[in-house]
């Protein structure tokens, strides 16, 4: 039986980024963005343009530099929002406007105060606006999973009349049963006329842990669009996992007619990144991506794979990229090798001082470590990304007394905006009496939401990579920061938190109108 192509639509520079504290620069979208081009995603979902005009210039640059995956923004059925968007993917090789408005009845009555009538004439509205900037338009019902069928129907008839090619049926809350789902869409499927013509997509939210099984039922039921993200990072409990969606779908051809495009060795690499650049870290025994999938504990377990893998293991952990941690760079490798092996990994750095900065950074860290993966390069590279504007703090010196039974002292010098501060402190560990050094300068008043910290690599030697989430007031931010001392790491966490709370340029998301 020929297969047909189910679309891989990847939100997690949208729908994932709108998880707290994950928001990226652009910088960090554009490397996101890159590894999904590489994994051939086919619809990379690269932001929301009119949210801030830090997401426009994100999507816009992302519209230059992906060539192969079509990229797209995310636009309310209003004008402006499709103006923005189609703005903002003019120069993409192949480029989608995706326009939304909710169609469920406590949606539509008490967030957008409209009657269904007026709903159906801006959704139609709204592509006819987007029209001007491209063919490529997908609608989504938002809320569909709490909407009225017939309503639906309505609906949909109505945008695929206007031009719209996708049509998306989101269960925003997270709120359907697979079963239920699925015979959602295949009654829409059999009722909209011209359901033919159009790819139907299923974007499912996780609240109730179903967001992978909706999805792939609604394949079972003629979607061939599913809206997902790395890791599931996503609003709440997260998105569908793209990862565990493409694995279900090629490890079961035989129950699913389908087949995606996706280079499954890419999976763990676009994990590993996408968690390193949000601050979000995989749980161990997350599927195909945690630490653990694919490790067996029980002498039973592995006295059978030893024999025959396939006795417990339904996938090849090399398939979706683990052991490819390639020794990449050394003590001895060049400039030139260091920038060739950036250039493969998508980094592109501003100059050539940051290269050089860079690699001076390298050539330190090579010394104390002598195997550099990739990983390490992004950890490394992360803080050379980083514009001088959005670096009012600076980490100039640190140092840390600790001894058995006495109290831990830091010692911080900090360059906050071309002046150097000092300061001494105690605290409850080396890393606690860091922060409290560098709060006693920077006085922001942060509350401290969470810290982590995760080995890069393996060994004792690995960098640590450390997660800080700082709150103040409405906002909340995930600062990173590696090193082969984790104290130093942490500093680097905790300045890179505060750098973003102080940036102008964080956005304020989009309020108001539809
Ligand atoms: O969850 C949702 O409904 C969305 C839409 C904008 C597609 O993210
Ligand atoms: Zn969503």
């Amino acid at each position: 039986m020929s297969k047909q192509h189910l679309v891989i639509f990847d939100t997690t520079l949208r729908d994932g980024e709108q998880s707290p504290g994950a928001s990226m620069t652009k910088e960090e979208k554009i490397r996101v963005a890159r590894q999904l081009e590489k994994m051939r995603v086919d619809v990379i979902e690269a932001g929301f343009a009119a949210a801030s005009p830090g997401d426009f210039d994100a999507i816009q640059a992302i519209a230059q530099s992906v060539r192969e995956s079509t990229v797209c923004s995310l636009a309310r059925a209003n004008e402006t929002d499709i103006r923005r968007s189609g703005e903002a993917i003019k120069s993409a090789a192949s480029g989608r406007i995706h326009t939304f408005i909710a169609t469920s009845p406590i949606h539509m009555e008490k967030k957008l105060r409209m009657t269904p009538d007026q709903v159906v004439e801006q959704a139609v509205k709204a592509v006819g606006w987007a029209r001007q900037f491209t063919d490529d338009i997908e609608f989504s019902a938002e809320d569909a999973g709490r909407s009225d069928i017939d309503f639906l129907c309505r609906v949909f008839e109505a945008v695929i009349q206007a031009g719209a090619r996708t049509i998306n049926v989101p269960d925003t809350v997270g709120y359907a049963i697979p079963f239920q789902y699925a015979e959602t869409i295949r009654r829409l499927i059999e009722r909209v006329p011209n359901s033919d013509k159009v790819v139907w997509s299923v974007h499912c939210h996780n609240d109730l842990g179903l967001a992978v099984s909706n999805s792939l039922a609604a394949v079972l039921a003629g979607a061939r669009q599913v809206e997902c993200t790395i890791n599931g990072l996503g609003e709440r409990a997260g998105n569908a996992a793209l990862e565990e969606i493409v694995m279900a779908v090629r490890t079961r051809a035989d129950i699913f007619p389908v087949e995606t495009r996706i280079d499954t060795t890419q999976i763990v690499p676009a994990s590993k990144l996408v968690s390193q650049i949000t601050g979000y870290p995989v749980q161990p025994n997350k599927a195909v991506v945690g630490a653990n999938a694919f490790a067996h504990e029980s002498g039973i377990h592995q006295d059978g794979v030893l024999k025959h893998r396939e006795t417990y293991e339904i996938m090849r952990a090399q398939d979706v990229g683990w052991a490819q941690n390639k020794l990449v760079l050394g003590k001895h490798s060049g400039r030139n090798a260091f920038k060739t092996r950036l250039a493969e990994l998508g980094i592109e750095l501003a100059s050539d001082e940051a290269l050089n900065a860079a690699f001076a950074r390298f050539k330190e860290l090579a010394d104390k470590k002598h195997e550099i993966f990739d990983e390490d390069l992004h950890a490394l590279v992360s803080e050379e990304l980083v514009t001088p504007e959005q670096e009012h703090y600076k980490l100039v010196y640190s140092h840390v007394c600790s001894e058995t039974g006495e109290m831990p002292l830091a010692t911080v010098i900090l360059n906050v905006g071309g002046v150097e501060h000092k300061a001494l402190a105690g605290g409850g560990g080396p890393v606690d009496a860091t922060f409290k050094a560098i709060e006693r300068i920077a006085g922001s008043g942060a509350e401290l939401l969470l810290y982590s910290v995760n080995a890069i690599t393996t060994g004792t030697d690995a960098q640590g990579e450390v997660t800080t989430r700082l709150a103040k007031g409405e906002r909340i931010v995930n600062g990173n920061g590696a090193d082969t001392d984790i104290v130093i790491a942490s500093a680097r966490s905790y300045l890179n938190a505060l750098n973003k709370l102080h940036s102008s340029l964080d956005k304020v998301r989009a309020q108001g109108d539809i």
